[in-house]
Order: structure tokens, then C-alpha cells, then sequence
């Protein structure tokens, strides 16, 4: 298989680890920088070069750019898939999983547990609103916030309404949730490949905080998930579009609810809370999908054409 990792930094652990895994694997793998790939586009056939070179011959692609570089980084990806390249995480479904309120709506459309969250523009509209949630503690997020900074809980009706209308003042874009109280500061990492969560941690706030984002001093440790949870996983994974992802879980007394669908986990954190060889399992998947589906033949023609 020669496989494509599109990250703008090849010295990142997750970067790295993909790279060491498909080498062990006897397998041909290359990360490109995704601001240094541009395309021929034309009806009789795409085309791709990268620092003077085509880019051609890749089975497989994997995207690993950062929220900054999202609308550019997501058309290169959709330049390889209609090139035949197999994307498990297709720049629809990435594109999807970077817009949390759109997840949100995708996934209580199939019915899958959430916290309930009221989102609304006009500050006339704010007490109604929150009436809409019910009463505090509620838990405020904006909604381009990552790694738990922007995520904040207020305890009283008044605090809720100063930090919307605070927002509101700022232009920020933020989403009002219930708080699960019973999770008591704890989620569940877990990552899904296919139709498999091949590995799970469990993420613990420190005191006097809510938050369990390890970037935020929380802490992991490996975890014993439900079937439930795990099906609840791979199927938040399917309704974003995503072949790997990284679901955030919380127990709940109704069940576990799905806080995020990451589209480009990390691998640090989980390798080191769970001793799984998590990049190996992503590449493994990769090579029995080319293997079984050797790539779309119309779609290569169309490649080597535009050349
Ligand atoms: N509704 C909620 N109830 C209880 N805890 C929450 C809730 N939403 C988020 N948290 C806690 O805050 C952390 C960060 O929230 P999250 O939505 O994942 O934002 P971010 O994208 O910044 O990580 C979560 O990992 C979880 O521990
Ligand atoms: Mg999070």
C-alpha cells in the first residue's frame, strides 16, 4: 500500500507514529504538507503536484491538519478521493466533524444521546432560551474552542445570562448545555476504526474541575467500555461520515451521551494511558480496505489523463 499522510509536521507523535507503523508494515507511506499540494482541475481529468512532483499512485489517504487549515486542507483531500485514492475519513465527513453544532444536529436526528443544547443570535430571545434548557447549572462552549479552553460552567440563572450576554458582546459563536453532573468529571476516549472501538481511555478532571481535557491537567487511564458505549461510538463515527475518529463519551444516568466526534484524534494520550498499538490498528484497517477494494478505476483514468 502507498499511503499519504496530509500533516503539516512530521515531528508530531501522531504523524510519526503512523509513519513507524506502516514502515513495520512493509508498506510505502509519505506525509505531505497540505498548503504545499495544488490541483489541476479539469473535466477530462484531476491532477495533483507536490513541490514540483505529481502525486500520483496513492491507495490511501489520511488526513491530520489542523482547524486552521480546514477549507484548503479539505479540498486536497477531495482532490485524492477523486483521484480513486481511499480516504477513510472523507472531506465531507471532516469537513462535518470541524462544525460541532452540525454534529450535534446530525446525531439527535438518529437519536443518539446528547446533552441537550439550545443555541440562538438575538439577545431578546435570551431568557426564553434558557428557559428552553432549563434550569442551571448549565455549561457554556464556544463553538470554536478545542482542548476544553472555551467550555465554562455557571451554577446560578444570572451567571448564564452574564456569560451569554458577555459573548454576545465578543460576536462569539457558543452553544448552552445541560450539565451532566453524574459524570463527575469524567469521559471516555474512544477510538473508533471501521465498525470498532480499538481502544478506550477514561479521562478524570482534576479537582475543582469539571473538565477532563488532559491539556487541562485532567488525567487518563485505560477503561472497560459497554457495548452500548461502543456501539453508540461507531455509529456517531458512521453518522458524521468518518472511518476513524476519536468519540467523546460521558456516563450519564439515561446513558452514555456523545460530547464530540474528533476527526483527527491524537494518538499520545491514548498509546500511553492504554499500551495499544493504536496507529498499527489504523494501518492495518487502511491495508485490508485497499486489499479488498483496489482503488476506483474510472478515477484513475481520470488521474493519470490530467496529468
Ligand atoms: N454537558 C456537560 N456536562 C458535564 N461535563 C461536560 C459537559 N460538556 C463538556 N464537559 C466536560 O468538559 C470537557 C470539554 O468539553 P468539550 O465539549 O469536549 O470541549 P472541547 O472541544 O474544548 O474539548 C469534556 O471533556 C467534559 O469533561
Ligand atoms: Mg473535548
Amino acid at each position: 500500500m502507498k499511503l499519504a499522510i496530509l500533516s503539516r509536521n512530521t515531528k508530531l507523535y501522531s504523524t510519526r507514529r503512523l509513519v513507524e507503523a506502516a514502515r513495520q508494515r512493509g508498506h510505502t507511506v509519505r506525509v505531505l504538507d497540505p498548503l504545499r499540494c495544488y490541483m489541476r482541475i479539469s473535466s477530462t481529468g484531476f491532477s495533483m503536484h507536490y513541490k514540483g512532483k505529481p502525486v500520483v499512485g496513492y491507495d490511501a489517504v489520511i488526513p491530520r491538519f489542523a482547524a486552521t487549515v480546514t477549507r484548503y486542507g479539505n479540498a486536497v483531500l477531495r482532490q485524492f478521493e477523486l483521484m480513486g485514492t481511499y480516504a477513510p475519513n472523507p472531506s465531507a465527513g471532516f469537513a462535518r466533524a470541524r462544525d460541532k453544532l452540525l454534529c450535534q444536529q446530525l446525531m439527535a436526528a438518529e437519536g443518539l444521546g446528547l446533552p441537550v443544547t439550545v443555541f440562538g443570535d438575538n439577545p431578546d430571545d435570551t431568557d426564553d432560551l434558557l428557559a428552553m434548557l432549563g434550569p442551571p447549572p448549565h455549561v457554556i462552549k464556544l463553538n470554536e474552542g478545542t482542548q476544553g479552553a472555551g467550555v465554562m460552567l455557571t451554577e446560578k440563572p444570572s451567571a448564564s445570562r452574564g456569560v451569554v450576554e458577555a459573548l454576545r458582546g465578543l460576536y462569539a459563536s457558543f452553544v448552552v448545555q445541560e450539565f451532566i453532573a453524574e459524570a463527575q468529571g469524567a469521559d471516555l476516549r474512544c477510538f473508533v476504526v471501521g465498525d470498532r472501538v480499538i481502544g478506550a481511555m477514561q479521562r478524570q478532571a482534576p479537582a475543582g474541575d469539571f473538565r477532563s481535557n488532559l491539556h487541562r491537567g485532567g488525567t487518563a487511564s485505560p477503561v472497560e467500555t459497554t457495548p452500548e458505549e461502543r456501539a453508540v461510538a461507531v455509529r456517531a463515527a458512521q453518522v458524521i461520515g468518518l472511518g476513524i475518529a476519536g468519540v467523546d463519551l460521558i456516563r450519564s444516568e439515561r446513558g452514555p451521551l456523545v460530547l464530540e466526534v474528533n476527526a483527527s484524534p491524537g494518538l499520545e494520550g491514548i498509546e500511553a494511558a492504554t499500551c495499544d498499538d493504536i496507529a498499527g490498528g489504523i494501518i492495518e484497517h487502511l491495508a485490508a480496505h485497499v486489499r479488498a477494494k483496489p482503488s476506483n478505476k474510472r478515477s484513475r483514468r481520470l488521474a493519470s489523463n490530467g496529468t
